[in-house]
């Protein structure tokens, strides 16, 4: 199939085992409008990530970093104008608007190819365009689905080797005339003939684009995570989540991990918290000491796709195949286990490189060394820290890394089948209000909780840190169609299972961030949080005890397990208590929610808070 040349335009260059005519056609439409200089199709093979990485550090895009202490390790420091994902850039082009729905950006389809057809024409010229085969989920899993991303960023092509299951055996799955996902990237910042290139290429004008309709997915002008790692949060979740909708599933923002007690006995729970709450620390937890004999272990730290098996529970998989995670504040306290994941192979973005050739990021240590070259490629000491409050590390700052390089990666966290879930997890970030953990006293209460979840924001995404903004299931940026058919479509996955002979996963909504006075949070968190898995566990096995209140059930301070901590019934009381007058307030920013969510919104919603506010009344 080998056509060396198309149109007189660039060498198609496809390889023999890519089988399907319709994959071919679309790479050479695509060349046709963005005019790269020579195609190159990725294998997925460790010899093509080695020479991407030496060609990038050639080109000043990675530094390579001390093999002695970092092996096989680089470092990559973005534009400082290209460093989260771009909400206010992130478009979901249904052909209807009120599929969109009110909480994501939209503009007519027919409106915006022809603004892309327009930005996309010539945008690789004078670049290599990579094609980039991938499967989200394990090869050939019946929950899996497959991308294709064309990008003209190698940098892309490298963190997508780790990220996913990329290469040459995506195409055996792909066959002839097998489904995928086209996903079509440009950093839009062609090279001018004559003119040398610059270390992170990227364009002012950005657009996420999504087409649910059609499957189809657009990005230009970033190079960095989620707007330019396709399948992540633009495949994974957005694209899928239509995907769901249609066909009966999940994708949801979700970790996912194993707890398994000390009689040998495991349980999968799926957590959904918005970006930067401690995600990736809590989906590889580490119990304390005094908990003899529980364990944790890892499926996924971002992203959980979820379908119903032939049992009727619900079987999740880790679309993914590595972590893209925040690294500031990530240390061998919070997270040792991460830590361990990333002694070698590891690509980090933003951080600041130390003057033995390592990586250092604020909170790595309690002490900063006392010179570094920061993210932007500065001097910088504590000295000038303390001066100008310049970072060393981009708060948003990140490694990539392969999950098998986790030391508590779980047994079957590959298996095509998935695993069963016993319960999902809800949790933002709040300073007051929501209890340590509350469990739904059913489907629809939980769905509420999850349904009105709020957050106060992080560095994440572009945009103002600190204020809690409403984020449903943690989802608010990823739902890729109307927000109020979304938890609809939750209620009927519930009633589903319902009528099957299997049992409903029990619904918690957990908040690790209540301060006291002087605003310091009073739960230890990491570790500790496996006190509160621990009740959940035992509230499905049905052991443990707990007392109703308006919003749901919270444990009792006897209830939970206090070994080896010293932690007195008053702290526990400041952050379980329920602050009838901050409910009253809260109700009304759901009420608040609710009427910007008024089209489609499930009836349920309605009801659910009507007795809230009736309990709280009483
Ligand atoms: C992420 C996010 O990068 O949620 O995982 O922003
Ligand atoms: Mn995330």
């Amino acid at each position: 199939m080998n056509q060396p040349v198309m149109g007189g335009v660039v060498a198609l260059n496809v390889p023999a085992y890519v089988k399907q005519q319709r994959l071919v056609a679309w790479v050479a439409e695509i060349a046709a409008l963005t005019k790269p200089d020579s195609i190159y199709w990725c294998d997925g093979s460790q010899e093509e990530y080695d020479r991407l990485c030496e060609k990038m550090v050639a080109g000043g895009t990675m530094k390579r970093l001390n093999e002695d202490k970092r092996p096989n390790s680089y470092l990559a420091c973005s534009d400082p104008t290209d460093v989260a994902r771009v909400e206010d850039r992130t478009f979901i082009c249904s052909t209807d608007k009120v599929d969109a729905g009110p909480t994501n950006n939209w503009t007519d389809p027919v409106e915006m190819r022809a603004t892309l057809n327009g930005l996309f024409n010539g945008a690789m010229r004078g670049r290599t365009m990579y094609v980039v085969p991938f499967s989200m989920g394990p090869l050939g899993s019946p929950i899996a689905h497959i991308g294709v991303e064309l990008s003209d960023s190698p940098y892309v092509a490298v963190n997508m080797r780790i990220m996913t299951r990329m290469g040459r055996a995506v195409y055996d799955v792909l066959g002839t005339d097998g489904e995928f996902v086209p996903c079509v990237h440009t950093v839009g910042a062609p090279v001018v003939a004559g003119q040398a290139d610059v270390a992170w290429p990227c364009n002012p004008t950005k657009y996420i684009v999504h087409y649910p309709e059609t499957r189809e997915i657009w990005s230009f002008g970033s190079g960095y995570g989620g707007n330019a790692l396709l399948g992540k949060k633009c495949f994974a979740l957005r694209i899928a989540s239509n995907m769901g909708r249609e066909e009966g599933w999940l994708a949801e923002h979700m970790l996912i991990l194993g707890v398994e007690s000390p009689a040998g006995k495991k349980h999968y729970v799926a957590a959904a918290f918005p970006s930067a709450c401690g995600k990736t620390n809590f989906a590889m937890l580490v119990p304390p000491a005094s908990l003899n004999g529980w364990k944790v272990t890892t499926i996924g730290d971002d992203i959980a796709w979820i379908k119903p098996g032939a049992d009727g529970r619900l079987y999740a998989i880790n679309p993914e195949a590595g972590y893209f995670g925040v690294a500031p504040g990530t240390n061998t306290q919070t997270n040792p286990n991460c830590m361990a994941s990333m002694e070698a192979n590891t690509i980090f973005t933003n951080v600041a490189l130390t003057d033995d050739g390592d990586v250092w990021w604020e909170g790595l240590s309690k002490e900063a060394p006392a010179h570094l070259i920061d993210w932007q490629g500065k001097d910088w000491t504590p000295a000038i820290a303390r001066e100008t409050g310049r970072k060393a590390a981009h708060p948003n700052s990140r490694f990539t890394v392969a999950a098998i390089q986790n030391p508590v990666i779980d047994s079957a966290w590959d298996d095509p089948a998935g695993v069963p879930l016993s319960a999902f997890v809800f949790g933002g970030r709040r300073s007051t209000t929501i209890p340590l953990v509350t469990e739904a006293r059913n489907w629809v209460e939980g769905v509420y909780m999850a349904a009105t979840m709020g957050s106060e924001t992080t560095a994440a995404a572009t945009g103002e840190s600190g204020i809690v903004r409403r984020d449903p299931f943690a989802m608010l940026p990823f739902i890729g169609y109307n927000m109020s058919d979304y938890f609809q479509h939750w209620l009927e996955t519930g009633r589903k299972i319902a009528a099957s002979p299997a049992e409903l996963p029990k619904i918690f909504c957990v908040n690790w961030f209540r301060t006291d006075e002087s605003g310091k949070f009073v739960w230890p968190g990491f570790g500790d949080n496996m006190r509160v898995l621990k009740w959940m566990i035992d509230r499905i096995e049905g052991t443990a005890g707990g007392s109703e209140h308006v919003f749901g059930i919270t444990p009792r301070y006897a209830d939970l397990s206090w070994d080896g901590i010293d932690f007195a019934e008053k702290q526990f009381d400041q952050i379980t208590s329920i602050d009838k007058a901050a409910w009253v307030d809260e109700l009304k920013l759901h009420a608040e929610l609710f009427e910007k969510l008024h089209h489609h919104l499930p009836k349920e919603m309605v009801s659910t808070k009507a007795q809230l506010e009736k309990r709280l009344a009483a």
